[in-house]
C-alpha cells in the first residue's frame, strides 16, 4: 500500500492515527536537529516532521539527502502542530515521521513547482508535465473537468446521445485551412482533419439520431491568438425537427446549467439577443462586450461640413463617451493617440473632446468647432460635464473595428472588464455570404449548409450580399462561445447554394456528393450548434487566454515545445507515403 491517505485529507480529528503518505517533496527545511518536509501530491501538502534522536539517525541522515520533487513514502502518526498555519488546509497537524522511503529520485527542476514559479513561459511549456504539477495549473484542469462532466450531464438528461464521428476525413470547408494527412495505402491522396464534424453530425441527423453531441478535437490551419489553438476542442451538438428558437432555449438552458453548477454564477434569466446588422453599429463587433456602455455615437450631421477635411471626406464620424475622463492629461491623451496608431490597429489619428466641468469643451478641433458645435456632439453622445468624448474617422467598417479596438481598450483601462461579471448576448441573423475582394467571389459566412432566413430567399438572386441566415453565434464578455445554424436540408437548396459560392456542378459533387444523396432519403429539418469549449472554460476562469486551459497547448507558432513537434520525416516514410518535398 502506497497510501492511507493523500496528502490534503488529513485533519485535527485524525490526531493519533498512524498514516502512510506518497507524494512529492515540495520544500525541505533543515534546522540541524529538527528538520521538516512539505510532501505534495494533487490534493494538497501535508508537513512531516522530524526530530534528531526521536526517529533513527538513519532516517534523519536520509531526510538530509531529499531534494525537491523527490517521490518519497511516509510513514508516521499523525500529531497536533505547535504552530498552527491557517493558509494551509491541513495546517493544523503534522506527521511525525517514524520512516521514510525514497521511491524515485529527481533532478533539480529548471523552475520552482510553487503557486508563484519563477519559471517564465518558454521554459515550462517545455517542461509543462513539470508545471502541470502546480497547483493553479491543476485548478484550470479541474475547471475544465468539471465543466465537461457537467455538459454531458445537462445534454444526457435532454435525451442527446453522444456519437463518435472519424478523424480521418475529407475537407470540411468550415473557413480556415485544413491539415492534411498523407494515405500510405492511396498514394498521393490525403485525408483531413476535421474542422469540425459539421456534414457527420448532419448524416447522423438523417440517420434519425434526433440528439447528438460530441465533446470533439477540431483542428484548423489558422493564423494563431490567445484564443485560438490548431488543435481546440469543441462542444458539438445537432438537433432535428426543431426551429431556431428551440436550438437557442435548449443551449442557453445548458450554458445556465454549467455556470451555476461549475461556479455558482445565475446568469441573466434569458439572454440578451442583438441582431448582426445592430452589434456592428452599435459597438463594430459580432461579439460585443456588453459588461460595459461606451456604444457608438454617430456624429456625421454634427462634425461635417464645418471645414475640417479629415471629417468631411470620411465615411464615417464615430465617437464614444468615457465617461468621467475629462480628467485625462496630454501624456494619458498622447498615449491614447499612439495606442491607436499602432500598426494592429492603424488609425490616422484620434480626436478628444473634453466635457469640462464648468460646461466648455475643450477639444483638439477647436480651431474647427465653436464651443456651440461641440455642444451639439455632447448632446449626440450623451456626454455630461466630466465626460471624455473620443473620435475615430474614416469608411464605415473600418472605422467601426478600430473604434471596437479602442472601446474595449478603454473598458480594460478603466476596469470595466470584470472577469467575475459574465454577460451572455446572443447575436442573430447573421449575413449568408461574405463578398471575398481576394478570391472576388462570395463565401458562406457561417458554412454552406447554412439555410438563409426564408424571407430573404428572393434575394438570393438580386442581392445575394443582403440575405441574412438563420445563423447564431453567442457571445460572452467579447469572447465568441459559440455558433450555429439552421441548416439547409433540401437537396436543390443546396445545390443552389454551391452554386452561389461558385461551386462548379463536378466539383459540388466530388465535395459533397454524399451529403445531398443523403439530402435524398429522408432528411429531417434541423440546426444545432458547436461551442468552443477552452474558450468557455477559459472564461469561466476568468481568463482572455485558452492556453492555460489545455493540457499540452501548442505555442504561437503551432508548435509542441515540448515534444518538438511539428518536425520532419525521415526519407524512407516520405517513400512510403509517394511523396517527394520540393525543397
Ligand atoms: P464555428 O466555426 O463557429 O462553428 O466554431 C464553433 C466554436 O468553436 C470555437 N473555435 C475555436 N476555439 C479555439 N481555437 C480555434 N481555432 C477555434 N475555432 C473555433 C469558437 C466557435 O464559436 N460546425 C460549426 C458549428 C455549427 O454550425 O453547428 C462550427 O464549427 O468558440
Amino acid at each position: 500500500m502506497y497510501r492511507s491517505h493523500t496528502c490534503g485529507e488529513l485533519r485535527s480529528s485524525n490526531v493519533g492515527e498512524k498514516v502512510t503518505l506518497s507524494g512529492w517533496v515540495q520544500t525541505v527545511r533543515d534546522k540541524g536537529n529538527i528538520a521538516w518536509i512539505d510532501l505534495r501530491d494533487r490534493y494538497g501538502v501535508t508537513q512531516m516532521v522530524a526530530e534528531q534522536g526521536v526517529v533513527s539517525d538513519e532516517i534523519f541522515g536520509q531526510l538530509r539527502t531529499l531534494g525537491r520533487e523527490f517521490v518519497v513514502q511516509v510513514e508516521g502518526e499523525v500529531i497536533e502542530r505547535y504552530s498552527k498555519n491557517d493558509e494551509m488546509e491541513t495546517g493544523d497537524i503534522e506527521i511525525n515521521i517514524a520512516s521514510l522511503k525514497i521511491l524515485n529520485g529527481s533532478k533539480v527542476p529548471p523552475f520552482t513547482i510553487e503557486d508563484e514559479t519563477d519559471g517564465g513561459e518558454e521554459i515550462r511549456m517545455q517542461y509543462r508535465y513539470l508545471d502541470l504539477r502546480r497547483n493553479p495549473v491543476q485548478e484550470k484542469l479541474r475547471l475544465r473537468n468539471k465543466v465537461s462532466l457537467e455538459t454531458r450531464k445537462y445534454l444526457d438528461s435532454q435525451d442527446f446521445l453522444e456519437v463518435e464521428t472519424p478523424v480521418l476525413i475529407k475537407s470540411t470547408p468550415e473557413g480556415a485551412r485544413d491539415f492534411v494527412v498523407p494515405s500510405r495505402m492511396n498514394e498521393g491522396q490525403f485525408y483531413a482533419l476535421p474542422q469540425s464534424p459539421q456534414t457527420f453530425k448532419q448524416l447522423l441527423m438523417v440517420s434519425g439520431f434526433d440528439r447528438y453531441y460530441q465533446i470533439v478535437k477540431c483542428f484548423r490551419d489558422e493564423d494563431l491568438r490567445a484564443d485560438r489553438q490548431p488543435e481546440f476542442t469543441q462542444i458539438d451538438c445537432e438537433m432535428a425537427f426543431v426551429e431556431q428558437e428551440d436550438v437557442l432555449n435548449t443551449f442557453e438552458g445548458m450554458i445556465k446549467h454549467l455556470f451555476k453548477a461549475v461556479i455558482d454564477v445565475e446568469l441573466d434569466d434569458k439572454f440578451p439577443r442583438i441582431t448582426y446588422a445592430e452589434a456592428m453599429e452599435r459597438y463594430g463587433s459580432d461579439k460585443p462586450d456588453i459588461r460595459f456602455d461606451m456604444e457608438f455615437v454617430y456624429l456625421n450631421d454634427v462634425a461635417q461640413g464645418k471645414g475640417f477635411s479629415i471629417f468631411d471626406s470620411a465615411e464615417v464620424v464615430l465617437g464614444i463617451n468615457v465617461n468621467d475622463c475629462a480628467i485625462y492629461t496630454r501624456k494619458q491623451l498622447d498615449k491614447l493617440t499612439d495606442w491607436v496608431k499602432r500598426p494592429q490597429i492603424g488609425c490616422k489619428g484620434l480626436i478628444y473632446v473634453k466635457c469640462n466641468e464648468d460646461g466648455s469643451f475643450k477639444s483638439s478641433v477647436d480651431k474647427f468647432y465653436s464651443q456651440e458645435d461641440l455642444a451639439e456632439w455632447a448632446k449626440l453622445a450623451n456626454a455630461k460635464p466630466g465626460d471624455l468624448i473620443l473620435v475615430l474617422s474614416g469608411g464605415l467598417d473600418k472605422t467601426r473595428k478600430q473604434m471596437n479596438e479602442l472601446r474595449l481598450h478603454m473598458g480594460d483601462e478603466l476596469g470595466l472588464r470584470n472577469p467575475k461579471v459574465f454577460k451572455p448576448l446572443w447575436v442573430m441573423d447573421f449575413p449568408l455570404l461574405e463578398w471575398d475582394e481576394e478570391t472576388e467571389r462570395y463565401h458562406a459566412m457561417h458554412h454552406p449548409f447554412t439555410s438563409p432566413k426564408p424571407e430573404d430567399e428572393a434575394l438570393i438572386n438580386t442581392d445575394p450580399g443582403k440575405v441574412r441566415a438563420n445563423a447564431y453565434d453567442l457571445a460572452m464578455n467579447g469572447v465568441e462561445l459559440g455558433g450555429g445554424s439552421i441548416r439547409i436540408h433540401d437537396r436543390d437548396v443546396q445545390s443552389r447554394m454551391f452554386d452561389l459560392l461558385g461551386f462548379s456542378k463536378e466539383e459540388a459533387e466530388a465535395q459533397f456528393g454524399f451529403l445531398m444523396s443523403a439530402f435524398e432519403y429522408g432528411a429531417p429539418p434541423h440546426g444545432g450548434l458547436a461551442f468552443g469549449l477552452d474558450r468557455l472554460v477559459a472564461t469561466m476562469g476568468g481568463s482572455e487566454s485558452i492556453r492555460d486551459y489545455i493540457a499540452f497547448p501548442k505555442n504561437n507558432s503551432g508548435r509542441d515545445v515540448m515534444i518538438d513537434a511539428p518536425s520532419p520525416l525521415n526519407l524512407q516514410q516520405f517513400e512510403e507515403l509517394g511523396i517527394k518535398l520540393s525543397k
